[in-house]
């Protein structure tokens, strides 16, 4: 197989971390800030996406079809939610972490083991997981006002909190019937 010729130009053509200029009548520091707080909860939001199909593809028991299709869902809506971060990031002229390299050495989540955790453990560690993008969440949608981007400010507020909070409700939810399940077993 013979490869094809590569064009003799740098082959990036915007470094990660560098700003294009864009006419949305916010300075270069402004959406320096909010790219960065972006692309940190995209780092997150992109671990949890996977977890949330690991979750789906392990979980076993009594509770298995039940939380196979919640879990699918959760990973659903953080996708959807990881396209829209990575859009406001380029909207902003920055650019947007893309790779799983790039997500493990952004997103401090911690990492699940690559075996399969009991339905349980599944819950709690997703339960955990939202909490901590919560709380790096919440005060970086707070300085986004500060400095005068509502955009990034609605969007961390009105869709990554939300969404949250949401998801955190549905897993919580779910863990008595597990833990029942559990002491029958
Ligand atoms: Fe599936």
């Amino acid at each position: 197989m013979t490869m094809s010729p590569r064009p003799e130009s740098d082959p990036v053509s915007q470094s990660f971390g560098s700003l294009v200029d864009v006419r949305i009548g916010l300075s270069a520091e402004v959406r320096h800030a909010s790219v960065s707080a972006l692309n940190r909860i995209l780092a997150h939001t992109m671990a949890l996406r996977d977890l949330y199909k690991k979750s789906h593809w392990q979980t076993a028991g009594l509770t298995f079809l039940e939380l196979h299709q919640l879990f699918d869902k959760h990973y659903e809506e953080q996708a959807a939610l990881m396209d829209t971060l990575a859009e406001r990031v380029q909207t902003l002229g920055g650019v947007a972490r893309a790779l799983a390299g790039d997500v493990a050495t952004e997103s401090r989540l911690t990492r699940a083991p690559s075996g399969i955790e009991t339905p349980h453990h599944q819950l709690a560690r997703l339960l955990d997981a939202h909490e901590f993008v919560l709380a790096e969440a919440r005060p970086l949608a707070r300085e986004a006002a500060e400095r005068g981007d509502d955009g990034t400010n609605d969007l961390l507020v009105s869709q990554v909190i939300r969404t949250h909070e949401l998801q955190s409700w549905f897993v919580w939810r779910h863990i008595p019937r597990v833990v029942e399940h559990d002491k029958r077993a």
